[in-house]
């Protein structure tokens, strides 16, 4: 650890643990197999004060900081990646953003009660035809009298059947670009909003994920996030969070499959002794064990970058980028540790092979982060 954790991040990484791998890690296989909802879980992770860890104690929330809320979010992970990506759209942008831009009135609106998980929020900026260039949203919206009238189709949004608040992208009609996009918070008994069909995917499977219909939805103008045409910029710096959370995310399952790995290496026997014996075995966990722990570091340091108020964007790709990619080379590798068994049900590897996938995916693919990171080089300064 390049840095000390202080007592109380300690005691969160405990305690997180704890709960993590005797409550979320019991029903994550049959929540897979199911695709039932964690509304149970979520709701004791609100009483444990775990959805709303970056939310300020005026608004009910824990008021810590992003590396302690790391340390939990990878924990959460640990136990189950489906229930973790829900905490993670939920409190880094979510509530980070309201937090951010919100007016006292919004945060005491709806700040407060997802501080507690008695709602759970969610971010609509993908479209059909607007994912890694979120600034080509068609979705618009038209302020009519004391409201915002929306229509469109937002693609692929995590918890859009459940979720009981969205900060939904939509511009200005005729604008183009990132310019004329504002942000809004919508619910779901708001006229006109509908949610599509779950999608059946490849893991992750307990986090419905879903397109949103705007049709004349009427969002009330005080539900305006920030000011008109700040959309883009609160979209951009929600993932900024956002991407360190996905980060702890995928160190959390990279962890769960490193371990399985060992315990699976050191019980199985072939050729008269445990494969962990062999050297090519050895050698495969060692170089695991090490992605696993370059992904923390990059992880704790985004986090501890943010603490410290130093712009971030850079090193959350970084940090997104790596640990996404390690937690799809840790987990494949970790499969092939079990052989035959590696791909059965049976073993906890073959899940979290399927739910590490879309780590380089969503909040941005690995091309983009290398965009992000690029951009910042190129932009302002040397690195170190
Ligand atoms: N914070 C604040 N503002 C930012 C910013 C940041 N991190 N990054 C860019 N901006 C601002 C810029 O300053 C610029 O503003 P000005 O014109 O006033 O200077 C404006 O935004 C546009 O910036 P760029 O020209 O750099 O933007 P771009 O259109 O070239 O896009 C991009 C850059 C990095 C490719 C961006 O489009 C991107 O991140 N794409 C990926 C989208 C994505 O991650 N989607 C994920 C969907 S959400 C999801 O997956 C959640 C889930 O459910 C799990």
């Amino acid at each position: 650890m390049p840095f000390e954790l202080t007592e109380e991040q300690r005691l969160i990484k405990k305690s997180t643990r704890e709960f993590s791998r005797k409550t979320l890690a019991a029903t994550a296989d049959e929540r897979d197999r199911t695709k039932e909802y964690p509304a149970d879980n979520l709701k004791k992770m609100g009483a444990l004060g775990l959805m709303g860890m970056l939310v300020p104690a005026e608004y009910g929330g824990e008021d810590l900081d992003t590396v302690s809320y790391s340390l939990a979010l990878t924990e959460v992970a640990y136990g189950c990646a489906a229930t973790a990506v829900i905490m993670s759209v939920h409190a880094s942008i979510v509530c980070g953003s309201l937090n951010r831009f919100g007016t006292p009135a919004q945060k005491e609106k709806y700040l407060r009660p997802l501080a507690g998980a008695e709602i759970i929020g969610s971010f609509a900026l993908t479209e059909p035809e607007a994912g890694s260039d979120p600034a080509a949203l068609q979705t618009t919206a038209v302020k009519e009298g004391d409201c915002y009238v929306l229509n469109g189709i937002k693609r692929f949004i995590t918890g859009g059947a459940t979720s009981g608040l969205f900060i939904v992208l939509a511009r200005a009609p005729g604008s183009e670009g990132h310019k004329g996009i504002s942000a809004f918070l919508v619910t779901p008994d708001m006229p006109g909003f509908q949610a599509g069909k779950i999608e059946d995917k490849i893991g992750i499977r307990a986090s419905d994920t879903c397109d949103l219909i705007f049709s004349n939805c009427r969002v009330p103008a005080e539900n305006l996030l920030g000011n008109e045409g700040d959309g883009f910029k609160i979209a951009m710096s929600g993932l900024d969070s956002g991407r360190i959370g996905i980060a702890s995310q995928s160190l959390g399952v990279g962890m769960a499959a490193l371990d399985a790995a060992v315990k699976y290496a050191k019980s199985r026997r072939q050729f008269g002794k445990p494969i962990a014996a062999f050297q090519g075995l050895r050698w495969m966990l060692a170089e695991m064990a090490m992605d696993v722990e370059c992904a923390r570091l990059l992880v704790l340091n985004a986090a501890a970058m943010k603490d410290r108020g130093e712009k971030c964007a850079a090193q959350a790709s970084m940090a997104k980028l790596y640990a996404s990619e390690m937690a799809n080379r840790v987990t494949a590798q970790a499969v092939q540790i079990h052989g035959g068994y590696g791909v059965t049900k049976e073993y906890v590897v073959e899940r979290l092979y399927r739910d590490a996938r879309v780590f380089t995916i969503y909040e941005g693919t690995s091309q983009i982060q290398k965009i992000v990171i690029a951009n910042d080089l190129l932009r302002d300064k040397a690195v170190g």
